[in-house]
């Protein structure tokens, strides 16, 4: 009687480490904020096809982006047509006619990384294809093609409960071996920053950053223009860390002739929130400005801190916002953020912001200025111009 109770519990423990074994995401991936580029704000359907992709990647090196941290090249929606008569995807041949595998080793022949898009669903947002009911099929695929990144959206999903389809291809990454990033894009509908920490390592907390917004002499954007969607963030930052990033939507920057202090408060703002810097301009014909602010290796070191702190508000005067993310060594990072239409005038008397584990000295590092500006004993007068930023990085001093 003992041994077969004894056989019985062993039995069920070993039943549970394999569960648990088969049922987990990879871990020690994205501990930063994943970087790279995206094909869908610039090209959606239509425009994608696999020159634009190879010539992306040419892009991605030459424009120095990735000597700064940019590795991954995704591409979205678009890129599948169909199933063959025993499930598996078949490319969209007039657009990729190499094949997507020939296309991920011109990616990783750049000493880049390849990633992909598929869709919880029966299809995918722009009605192609999506992975529902063949979601091993698609991870083994996925992994034949020595993909690194998976894109995995929300769409056509009526009836789906969110964490059960996410845990699903989750559990076919697993078993199809090969260590992929999963970027859940979920739109944040079931809060996936409450139970995706187990799941995948970024999840959408929005719908769409509004790529149509047009900027009309004062504000850029509407729907949800990209400081819209810096306010839905807040509250979200205790779920941030090492390989679990909120994803407030690819950036913006430099499409649609997004004005340059725009671009430089929007990138900024990604920075200090730690969100996956996720391009979506085409490198290809970037202005000046656009490669600048992309490029910014200062704020890409607040981004990609290895704390992995996301940021949070700590002063909010309406159109005047202060914020904090917290760095290793007890750097931190300050963002003065003025979402005005006009300059604001703030004058920075550092005992009183309410700045989380702040004491002592520190030097002052304006980092669009790239100049010590002074320390913390000092007060300063500060005039921010609209709809623009100031970063500063904070250093202890002995
Ligand atoms: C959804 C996603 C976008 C993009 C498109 C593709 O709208 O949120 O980021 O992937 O689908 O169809």
């Amino acid at each position: 009687m003992k041994t077969i109770k004894l056989k019985s519990l062993f039995l069920v423990l070993i039943l549970s480490v394999t569960c648990q074994i088969s049922a987990q995401k990879f871990e020690g991936l994205a501990l930063t904020p994943p970087m790279g580029w995206n094909s869908w704000n610039s090209f959606e359907c239509e425009g994608v096809n696999e020159t634009v992709i190879k010539e992306m990647a040419d892009a991605m090196v030459e424009t120095g982006l990735k000597d700064v941290g940019y590795e991954y090249i995704v591409i979205d929606d678009c890129w599948q047509i169909g199933r063959d008569k025993d499930g598996y995807i078949i490319v969209d041949n007039e657009k990729f006619p190499s094949g997507i595998k020939s296309l991920a080793d011109y990616v990783h022949s750049k000493g880049l990384k390849f990633g992909i898009y598929s869709d919880a669903g029966t299809k995918t947002c722009a009605g192609r294809p999506g992975s529902k009911g063949f979601e091993l099929k698609d991870a083994e695929t996925y992994a034949k093609w020595d993909v690194d990144y998976l894109k995995y959206d929300w769409c056509f999903t009526e009836g789906q409960d969110a964490q059960q389809s996410y845990k699903l291809m989750r559990d076919a990454l697993y078993k199809a071996g090969r260590p992929i990033v999963f970027s859940l894009c979920e739109w944040g509908e079931n809060k996936p920053w409450e139970w995706a920490e187990d799941v995948g390592h970024l999840w959408r907390t929005t719908l769409d950053i509004d790529m149509k917004g047009r900027f009309d002499g004062d504000i850029w954007g509407n729907l949800i223009g990209w400081s819209d969607l810096v306010d839905m963030q807040v509250g979200l930052e205790k779920y941030a860390g090492p390989g679990q990033w909120n994803d407030p939507d690819m950036l913006a920057v430099g499409n649609k002739e997004m004005p340059e202090n725009e671009a430089r408060a929007h990138f900024s703002m990604w920075c200090m929130l730690a969100a996956p810097l996720m391009a979506g301009n085409d490198l290809r014909d970037m202005d000046f400005n656009t490669q600048q602010i992309l490029t910014k290796k200062e704020l890409i070191a607040i981004n990609q801190d290895k704390l992995g702190k996301q940021g949070f508000k700590i002063i909010d005067n309406g159109t005047f916002e202060v914020w904090q993310k917290p760095l290793s060594n007890g750097e931190i990072a300050i963002c003065l953020f003025n979402r005005d239409i006009k300059n604001a005038h703030y004058e920075v008397v550092w005992d009183n912001m309410k700045i989380k584990d702040f004491s002592g000295d520190y030097t002052v590092h304006d980092l669009w200025k790239n100049k010590n500006i002074g320390t913390t004993k000092t007060n300063f007068k500060m005039e921010i111009p609209a709809r623009d930023v100031m970063v500063f990085r904070l250093t202890k001093n002995e």
